[in-house]
């Protein structure tokens, strides 16, 4: 009931104020290769299989026709042991307000930081997160990661991503644990753990999805969930007082929204806001194939329609897909996607005002760190 209450007064907001959806975010996996083997990989099916991988070339079409992105997330797979990664973010990022993030799991440290430095230096206007992966203490990460040292060389690369930073201040470095019903109450000692020892801007965390490798790996319980947040965000505020204050309450706001929805989901089944995924968010793979998400089928592939995302995702087959995406045929809390819808929400745009005003009183009225 309360639901349909709730679909009703979106239709009459959208019959009203009819929603212009407009491509912001583009995560490019921009390989599928990967020297790790996650339990709770969503996109294990993909690791390692042969590619038909889109060439320089291919990729620079596709920069050309999808102008305006705000924020471009590299993926995969592990994005830092693509070799080409530099090259297609300078197709891609041509104005200085656009931001990337770069998610790695942190084994080959050198490697890591060598592509790092080379992605600050080559766009010193924008700022570039890359987030580490740790989803435990060492023993229960490199057993969830299956593999062995992995948890040292984490630490390793962040140390020398946070040394980096004192070069680069473009460079932000965050951590990113997701939450498994197995691991939720060692993630309290993780990120205890990162916050006395490492010099990370802010932590992340998220809870697993049902797209897993292990399907015996079980999703947080509502609690599980809240207190891993409370305690991200009790880190955080202290943390991100270091930074600008417009940057730290744009970040902990969204990350307390996201959070918000987050713990809603997972203790009452129900996504508080609509998906837009494939209006604002699209996702392309190695080989040309754009989905709406990564989690639902392919769209089709970007080489069938002149290299244009644009083009592609008008087609009607796109179309259906995010109809039944905004129609909640399928319901999660992944970061990318739906804390980018939250944004576009007309119904939390006056709501983001006053929480980001608040997150700004009291981060500057809290006892120093
Ligand atoms: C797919 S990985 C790609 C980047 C890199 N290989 C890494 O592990 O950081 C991106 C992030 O998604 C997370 N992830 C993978 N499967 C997930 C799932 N089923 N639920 C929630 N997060 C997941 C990973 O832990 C990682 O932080
Ligand atoms: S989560 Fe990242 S590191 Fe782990 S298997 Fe998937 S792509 Fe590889
Ligand atoms: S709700 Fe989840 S699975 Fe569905 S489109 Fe959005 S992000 Fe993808």
């Amino acid at each position: 009931m309360l639901q349909s209450l709730s679909r009703l007064r979106h239709d009459v907001q959208d019959a009203l104020f009819p929603p212009a959806p407009k491509l912001r975010v583009l995560t490019v996996f921009v390989t599928n290769v990967c020297n790790a083997k996650c339990a709770h990989c969503f996109y294990w099916t993909n690791l390692n299989t042969p590619t038909d991988m889109l060439s320089q070339e291919e990729y620079a079409k596709i920069a050309a026709n999808t102008p305006d992105l705000g924020h471009l997330v590299f993926s995969g797979g592990e994005p830092t042991l693509a070799k080409n990664l530099v090259e297609v973010a300078e197709l891609f990022i041509t104005k200085p307000h656009q931001t990337i993030d770069m998610p790695t799991n942190g084994i080959k440290t050198d490697n890591i930081l060598a592509l790092v430095r080379r992605l600050v230096s080559r766009f010193p206007q924008n700022t570039i997160t890359v987030g580490v992966s740790m989803d435990g203490l060492e023993e229960t990460h490199d057993r969830v990661r299956g593999v062995p040292g992995n948890f040292k060389r984490c630490l390793k690369t962040i140390a020398g991503l946070t040394e980096l930073r004192k070069e680069f201040p473009n460079l932000r470095v965050t951590t990113l644990s997701c939450i498994i019903r197995e691991n939720a109450e060692e993630l309290t000692r993780l990120l205890r753990f990162i916050d006395e020892t490492t010099d990370v801007d802010y932590v992340t965390v998220e809870p697993l999805r049902e797209q897993k490798m292990d399907q015996t790996l079980l999703a947080p319980t509502v609690d599980q969930v809240r207190m891993v947040h409370d305690l991200a965000m009790e880190i955080n505020f202290a943390r991100l007082k270091r930074m600008r204050p417009h940057e730290a309450t744009i970040i902990l706001s969204s990350l307390e929204e996201l959070y918000s929805v987050q713990q809603n989901f997972f203790g009452t089944g129900e996504l508080a806001v609509r998906c837009q995924a494939g209006s604002v968010s699209a996702v392309l793979e190695p080989n040309g194939d754009v989905r709406c998400c990564e989690l639902r089928g392919i769209t089709e592939s970007v080489r069938n329609y002149d290299f244009s995302i644009p083009k592609l995702l008008a087609t009607a087959k796109a179309e259906q897909e995010r109809v039944e995406i905004l129609a909640g045929k399928c319901a999660c809390t992944h970061c990318i996607n739906i804390g980018q819808s939250i944004r576009f929400e007309r119904k939390t745009a006056l709501e983001r005002v006053w929480r980001q005003k608040y997150m700004a009183w009291r981060m500057f009225h809290s006892p120093a760190a």
